[in-house]
This record gives structure tokens, sequence and C-alpha cells, in this order.
């Protein structure tokens, strides 16, 4: 996406957050990636310090700030810090909606009840190594906890455990495409990243593609080259992304002016009229040209395929998995390991992720992985709280939630 990070870079982020900061990057050969050490996100941001990583970001894609104090930082923290992203979105795990799950639902109706930690399902992660690793502690419907050990039984269990296994991984996509306005950054902190590592492949996980033609999660009917780009994902349990600003810059002048004027038919659910998006965005800050959420299905049997506008259903499928196939080859791919401390930011629309293959059914610590996601929409904030209008909230953050005043003043 840009070239390696200038001196004035460099300079600017030293006058900002003191000499003992550092910046790393491109972290891909694509151009994307931007690591800043030193930055200690505890404190509240000046707006000079949120422009700063806001241009970072519209530039580098994937900003990783490393080195949070676990200890310390909290996620009342890391959902301040969200703030000025945009508007931070509760996650369907976390609420009921007319008394039901929320998730992969919208046709479903009613009051909003946020559930309490204790009633989620990530409730079970402090139960599954007590004493070694304990969920950081939260009540905020804005955090996605992400882990592969809600299954483990306690020490005491007479049940026999279900033999470990691993996961073909996720399908690429970006955060919530399929609503009017889609999640536009998101960001994951990490508590716990697999340490195990495979005595004979040296990865966490053995290749699950290895032998094997299965081409779930996907839909059947792409080519075999698209379903092996796919499938080809990282096995030390790192986020697959895909750098889809610098994607588009390398097709041919004419193609890049074609996509600008392409619009993309999105449904929320099957049988929807739906509504036309562009397939290209441009960055306000940055005015980097990106594609944004390239792909046919990128929710196999969970959304409605995306079409293109003008286009018979057979042509708009071709153009979409030819798109996919370009945006995945390795020269645009970027594997972010995870490191305990980590927060990453990741813009949804100059970036596809997926998630990794992943070992479930463990019963070793060294074999877990923890992180916590939050999500954002809407524009940033220099300052804080943020100013939504109620209006704005109501259409796009469910049960127009906003960070409680007591979180935005954390000490
Ligand atoms: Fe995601």
């Amino acid at each position: 996406m840009s070239a390696a990070p200038e001196q004035d870079m460099e300079r600017r982020l030293r006058g900002l957050f003191g000499s003992n900061v550092g910046c790393e990057g491109p972290l891909a050969a694509s151009g994307a990636g931007l690591r800043l050490t030193g930055i200690d996100l505890r404190p509240r941001l000046t707006p000079e310090q949120a422009t700063f990583l806001l241009d970072a970001l519209s530039r580098f894609g994937v900003v990783s700030i490393p080195g949070q104090d676990l200890e310390t930082f909290s996620l009342a923290h890391m959902e301040r810090f969200a703030n000025h992203w945009g508007a931070p979105i509760p996650h369907p795990n976390n609420f009921l909606r007319g008394g039901k799950m929320a998730q992969s639902d919208g046709a479903s109706d009613g009051p909003v009840e946020w559930l309490p930690f204790d009633r989620r399902r990530a409730s079970v992660v402090s139960a599954s190594f007590p004493g070694q690793l304990e969920c950081l502690p939260h009540e905020s419907p804005t955090v996605l906890v992400v882990s592969n050990f809600a299954g483990v039984l306690p020490a005491n269990s007479e049940e026999q455990p279900a033999a470990a296994r691993v996961t073909a991984g996720g399908s690429w996509h970006t955060d919530i495409e399929y609503e009017p306005l889609p999640i536009y950054v998101s960001m994951f902190l990490v508590h716990k990243s697999p340490v195990a590592r495979n005595a004979e492949t040296g990865t966490w996980v053995e290749d699950p593609t290895d032998g094997s033609d299965d081409i779930r999660p996907y839909l059947d009917g792409s080519d075999a080259e698209l379903y092996r780009l796919r499938k080809t994902l990282p096995l030390n349990g790192e986020t697959a992304f895909a750098d889809t600003a610098a994607a588009l810059a390398a097709l041919p002048p004419s193609e890049q002016a074609s996509l600008e004027r392409t619009q993309v038919r999105r449904r929320l659910n099957e049988g929807d009229e739906g509504w036309l998006a562009p397939l290209v965005r441009t960055n306000p800050r940055s005015g980097i040209k990106s594609l944004h959420g390239p792909i046919w299905a990128s929710r196999p049997r969970v959304r409605p395929a995306v079409e293109v506008d003008d286009m018979t259903p057979e042509a708009s499928r071709a153009l979409l998995d030819r798109l996919e196939a370009h945006v995945l080859q390795p020269q645009f791919r970027y594997d972010h390991p995870h490191v305990p401390g980590d927060v990453t930011i990741w813009d949804n629309y100059m970036t596809l992720h997926n998630a990794p293959p992943v070992k479930t059914n463990i019963t070793s610590v060294d074999d877990a992985r923890l992180l916590y996601r939050l999500s954002c929409k809407g524009d940033p904030a220099l300052t804080l709280p943020r100013n939504d209008p109620p209006e704005w909230l109501e259409s796009h953050v469910t049960g127009s939630y906003t960070t409680p005043p007591g979180t935005i003043d954390v000490e």
C-alpha cells in the first residue's frame, strides 16, 4: 500500500509519543502493515496522536501496536481506544434480541437485552484452564472473545475429552460487509497465542489441506486454483490478510477504471431486495483506492452471495471469483503473527482476512489461542466521547449502544 515509512513519519511519531517509540514496516511485501513499538495505549490519546494513528492505518491497512502490559491494560482501555476509529459495535454473541440469540439471523426483531459475561458462551473460557488462563474481565457487549478451548473439560471430569482436531480455517471475508454501513475498522488484543509446535512439521498445526480435496467451508463451482489459494493458510494461528489496495493497483488501468464504476448488490437475507454498494472505495485520508469485499460468497450458507449490478448471475460469479483469485495471490498476502499484548488494527475496506486452521478440543494451555476483537463503524473521532447522532446510532448500531462514560474515563 505504501513505501517504507519515511524518516518524517518516524520524527512525527517520536514527537507525539516520546523518544522510545519506533516504527517498522511495511510488514508485507505488498506494502501493507506497520508495526509501532513502545506505545502504551492506557493513557488517553491526544487529537494529534489519534490523527497520526488514523493516518498510519489509512496508508498501511494493518497496524500492529505490540507490548501492551496485560496486567494493567484492560478491555476498558481497549474499548476507549476503539472509539477513536468508529462507533464500537455490539457483537451478536453478547445480546439477545426478542429473547433469542441474534447471531446470523438478520430477520430477528424485538428489544435488545445485553447478556452479562457469565451468561455468554465466552464465560467457559475462564473455566478451561483454572489458575493458568483467565479471560480479561469485561461486561461490554462490544468484546468478542475468540478462543479455541470452549470445550475443555474440568480436570476432575470423568468424561473422556473429545479428540484434538484441526479446523479447516474460515472463509475469506471482511467484517459485517452485509449491512448497509459495513464495519470499517476491526482490532484484536492478543492474550494468548499457541506456543506448542509439531516436532515434524515445526508448525502448530499440520496443513489440513494435505491430501484433502475438501472444499468446505466454500460452496462448490469455483476452479481448483481458487480453492487452493483460499485454503493456503498460516499454520501457527496467525490471522491471514490480503491487501486489496495493492491488488487493485496491480490491475491494468482500464480494468481499475471499470471496477471503480462497478456496483454490487448486497443482501442481509435471501429474498431481500438489498442495496447497491461500490466495489472500490477511496480512503478519505490517504486517497488510496481498494477493493471492498470482492468476494462472491464470503459467508457461505449464512448470507446471500453478492451479485454484480447489471450482470447475469453467471457472469457476476465469474468476475468475483476471478477478482478473489487475483487478490489471494501470494504477493498480496500477509500472515500476522499474534503475540500476547499486541493490538492489531485493520481497515476492512483495504484488506480481506481469514481465520487460520486451529487446533480445538485442546488439553494443554500451550495450545491455547485467546484474542479479544472489537469492531467499529462510522467516522473516526479525534476527541472522546464520540458524538454520534441518536438517529445514526438507531440505524447502524444495535440497541444504539454507546460506550459508557466510566469506560471513556478509565484511568
Ligand atoms: Fe472477521
